[in-house]
């Protein structure tokens, strides 16, 4: 076969006798099974050859060389995502065209959107490296960056050397611990625990649930909450597009580089690794079983057709429906991940969940609050009641998802800055997310122009022990690891803004 995934305009024929039929362009096929593209393999970073980066970085190449107006060239591709009109951070390049700032995020669109798109760049991509390495038939799998296995936590090393122009997979809009070697992202950063433990795949606070929950927050689905139609910016996002997805971006821009920005992050070639990652972990997830399932019956997700370029420069489109199996669909899977628990739209359905009761709030604590460079500490009071119910729990602590903090209205007043946030933390010891105080992270990859609010939870049933029974303490410790001392007392160094996110409320709800 010389000509892998052709996508939907591939032409199926069925031969069923084993007849080898030569097409008029010289490509055999032989039989109906063969007649459909190979499936190939998409690899982590450092298992691919250094012939196989060469080649991956001359497709870059070729890709950067072209117009702004091409809808094959790097430029082009990146704007799909997020384009620049006034930006400091990244310069703007041309003027508007078709599908520019169409990234779908903070709903349960973001994983379907995002594999789409890497799905035509990978495309593209494969068309570039044939051309610039003179091998029509190459296969290039578009390789992902496993931040999360501890051997992984640095930048791969392909993107930060050598570190200059010579090197097309280099940019130097990242933090410097990124670009310098040492720990880009942190394994509190890069954990998908909470994010694998989740049941729902979307939630539904209105509107069509079919295949959503209701009654919960949408950081307590995979997804993400359902919307109506696309959003580029939508405020309902599942705990997987904020962690790891968001607190990566946020981590490897900081507040000034590429990846924390809507607008400028898929120029940094780690974008599409990071998101081939994120892909790969929207199957890991369903390999889980337990009930993990698409949300296909649900016409909005289903049926929403989004529309990219192929390496011909034509628009394209696609749907939820033809996206959900990876490898049948799209030709592609990850090494090491088989494709299971896939039902496709045509052949399974999904049924509207139960509803859930509104969880009922224990405590508040109204605080409108800003975090910048500094901690901060937001007390949440108990009443005796409340207090004396925490105490019973703690002796048979419950299930996850009975109890939890929520984070109310936050917003992003300026991208990529990591926050920590920990339970009483006792005065005088120092933060440390691997230990027993360390509750979560917020770091929301959110476009700042828009205002969304969102809200993050953080589950506690393991945790009421630790909750005390007049008063709570939260405290949020920004995450630095460009900073030599980071932590309480380490001020903003200069030239970054004094504050990144603020919040309005917290709520200890129960269920
Ligand atoms: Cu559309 Cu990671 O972003």
């Amino acid at each position: 076969m010389s000509n892998r995934a052709n996508g939907r305009s591939r032409v199926s024929i069925g031969v069923s006798t084993g007849l080898v039929f030569v097409l008029a362009g010289g490509l055999a096929l032989c039989g109906a099974r063969s007649a459909r593209a190979a499936v190939h393999t998409r690899k982590e970073i450092s298992h691919l050859t250094s012939t196989e980066i060469a080649n991956y970085r001359k497709g870059v190449a070729l890709m950067q060389s072209r117009a702004f107006n091409d809808p094959t060239s790097w430029i082009y591709q990146a704007n799909m995502h997020g384009y620049p009109t006034n930006s400091a951070i990244c310069p703007v390049v041309g003027t508007p065209q078709p599908q520019w700032s169409t990234c779908q995020h903070g709903s349960f669109f973001f994983l379907a959107w995002h594999r789409m798109y890497l799905y035509y760049f990978e495309r593209i991509l494969q068309a570039a490296v044939r051309q610039a390495i003179h091998n029509p038939t190459y296969v290039f799998s578009l390789p992902f960056w496993n931040y999360e296995d501890p051997a992984h936590r640095q930048l791969p090393a392909p993107f930060r050397s050598p570190a200059d122009s010579t090197n097309p997979l280099w940019v130097k809009q990242r933090t410097t611990n990124c670009n310098n070697g040492s720990t880009c992202i942190s394994s509190a950063d890069a954990s998908d625990t909470v994010a694998m433990g989740l049941i729902p795949f979307c939630s539904c606070s209105g509107g069509s649930c079919t295949g959503c929950q209701t009654g919960i927050s949408s950081d307590q689905s995979f997804g993400g909450g359902f919307i109506s139609a696309p959003n580029h910016s939508a405020s309902v996002p599942g705990e997987l597009e904020l962690q790891p997805h968001g607190v990566v971006h946020n981590a490897v821009g900081g507040p000034v580089g590429w990846m924390s920005y809507f607008t400028c992050a898929a120029r940094d070639p780690i974008f599409w690794l990071h998101h081939a990652n994120i892909d790969r972990l929207w199957q890991v997830w369903l390999n889980k079983l337990g009930g993990r399932k698409n949300p296909i019956s649900n016409t909005t997700w289903a049926k929403q057709t989004f529309t990219f370029f192929d390496e011909t420069k034509h628009a394209v489109t696609l749907t939820g429906c033809q996206i959900v199996n990876m490898a049948t669909q799209l030709n592609y899977q990850y090494e090491g991940v088989p494709v299971t628990n896939v039902q496709l739209c045509t052949t399974g359905t999904v049924a509207r969940e139960a509803a859930l009761a509104a969880p009922k709030a224990l405590a508040a604590a109204a605080a409108e609050t800003r975090l910048g460079s500094a901690s901060v500490s937001v007390k949440v009071a108990m009443s005796t009641t409340v207090g004396a119910h925490i105490q019973a729990l703690a002796r048979k602590p419950p299930k996850p998802g009975h109890l939890w903090l929520a984070v109310e209205g936050i917003k992003v007043l300026h991208p990529g800055a990591v926050y920590h946030v920990y339970l009483n933390l006792p005065a005088g010891q120092k933060p440390d997310p691997a230990g027993p105080y360390f509750l979560g992270t917020i770091a929301p990859f959110m476009d700042e122009e828009h205002g969304a609010e969102l809200t993050r939870t953080f589950d506690l049933s393991s945790k009421v022990k630790a909750m005390g029974k007049g008063e709570m303490q939260l405290t949020f410790v920004r995450e630095r690891l460009d900073a030599a001392k980071a932590g309480a007392a380490a001020a903003a160094p200069a030239g970054e803004p004094d504050t990144f996110l603020s919040f309005s409320k917290v709520t200890l709800l129960e269920r």
